[in-house]
């Protein structure tokens, strides 16, 4: 059966035109490294690594959700309701209040899980962008975030997500994403460290105190400022100070062992700034040059403190959230396979320029794994 053809409004809460949009989407979603130091749950950037979230509306009679997973947590991501995709579009159609139809779902997952590179607000934006593209874009990119940001908690990583670049996002009085997008230098790469164990967002800010210093404040303050102006004039020189933080990182050092030792061995291989990357565990170095002798560098540096990681080194993403063709539940368009997603994008509030297929930027340095 095809996407939505043999539904009517009745079923899936679709118009015809709706429906004709219903067509099979993908959507290639960045990986995101937020706070860079000082921006604690305000500022985030996108990288050159993709998880790709296909989605079609399936007949009425087909079960509430068909997910299949490839890559990344492919043995051990949920495939029911409570999967995050899942629960992200699910989110989408009440907001638009619409009946939630049977979707079939595809991810190809390359961010790793629990590192802190925004998997999680990865699978919330692709869920929430595919879900929007299938139900003919009644959201527009500002809800989209704001529904993002309720699901995720933070704006931080999910904002980067939908929007790619380099995001300062924070919540106004009244609950919405005031946000500001900044294109990222282009010379800057990312070499991040992953640490091959995993540590949930809840843990890591478990232990984060609930009243700091004024005096830490201010020091987070100023770098945090220093860090928007040094990446928007692209001085990347002022980026050693403008990365140091004093609201989490200290804290969370007992939970990523090597975390300091992984610091200091990136700037003398010659980093400009190094952080935790979001809530952990995974470490951050940006770069101008030198970027594998550093790779090398925390990557020794995480083995001597008996910790396996991968390297890889990225580059920051432009893109967010984008569009393209589906490749694996192309046999569900109306149009018949090869038709996935034809007229489907950019009609709506919401819609979503088309883009080239993703190319995946990331040079893994196996040889520093
Ligand atoms: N700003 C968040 C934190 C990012 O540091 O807890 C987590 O994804």
């Amino acid at each position: 059966m095809i996407a939505g053809s043999a539904a009517g409004p009745a079923e899936t809460g679709l118009t015809p035109d709706q429906r004709a949009a219903a067509r099979p989407v993908a959507f290639h979603v960045p990986a995101t490294t937020a706070n860079l130091g000082p921006g604690f749950d305000a500022l985030g950037l996108a990288l050159t690594l993709d998880n790709t979230v296909e989605m079609a509306i399936d007949p009425p009679e087909a079960p509430a959700v068909t997910i299949t997973i490839q890559g990344e947590g492919e043995a051990e991501l949920a495939r029911d309701r409570t999967n995050l995709v899942y629960q992200a579009a699910v989110a989408v159609f009440e907001r638009a209040r619409r009946r939630v139809p049977p979707l079939r779902i595809h991810l190809v997952n390359r961010i790793p899980l629990a590192a802190g590179l925004g998997s999680s607000a990865a699978a919330i934006v692709g869920g929430i962008s595919a879900a929007n593209e299938v139900a003919g874009s009644p959201l527009s990119k500002d809800e989209l975030l704001d529904l993002a940001t309720s699901i995720e908690g933070h704006p931080d990583n999910v904002a980067p997500a939908l929007f790619g670049g380099f995001m300062v996002a924070t919540m106004d009085r009244n609950g919405r994403i005031t946000y500001c997008r900044l294109e990222p230098p282009q010379n800057l790469k990312c070499v991040v460290a992953v640490p091959q164990y995993k540590l949930a967002t809840s843990e890591s800010r478990r232990v984060l105190p609930q009243v700091v210093s004024h005096r830490d404040a201010v020091y987070n303050v100023g770098r945090a400022a220093l860090l928007v102006s040094a990446l928007s004039q692209g001085r990347l020189s002022l980026l050693e100070t403008a990365m140091e933080d004093r609201l989490h990182q200290p804290y969370r050092s007992s939970l990523v062992p090597g975390m300091d030792a992984v610091f200091k061995a990136a700037k003398e291989a010659g980093a400009l700034g190094v952080a935790l990357s979001g809530a952990g565990p995974t470490l951050i170095a940006f770069c101008a040059g030198a970027e594998d002798d550093v790779a090398r560098a925390m990557s020794q540096a995480l083995s001597w403190s008996g910790v396996e990681s991968r390297v890889m080194v990225l580059k920051p993403g432009l893109s967010g959230a984008r569009i393209g063709p589906s490749q694996h539940l192309a046999g569900h368009s109306p149009g018949g396979p090869g038709g996935a997603s034809s007229g489907a994008g950019g009609r709506g509030r919401g819609g979503v320029g088309r883009g080239p297929a993703p190319r995946h930027n990331a040079r893994v340095s196996g040889d520093h794994a």
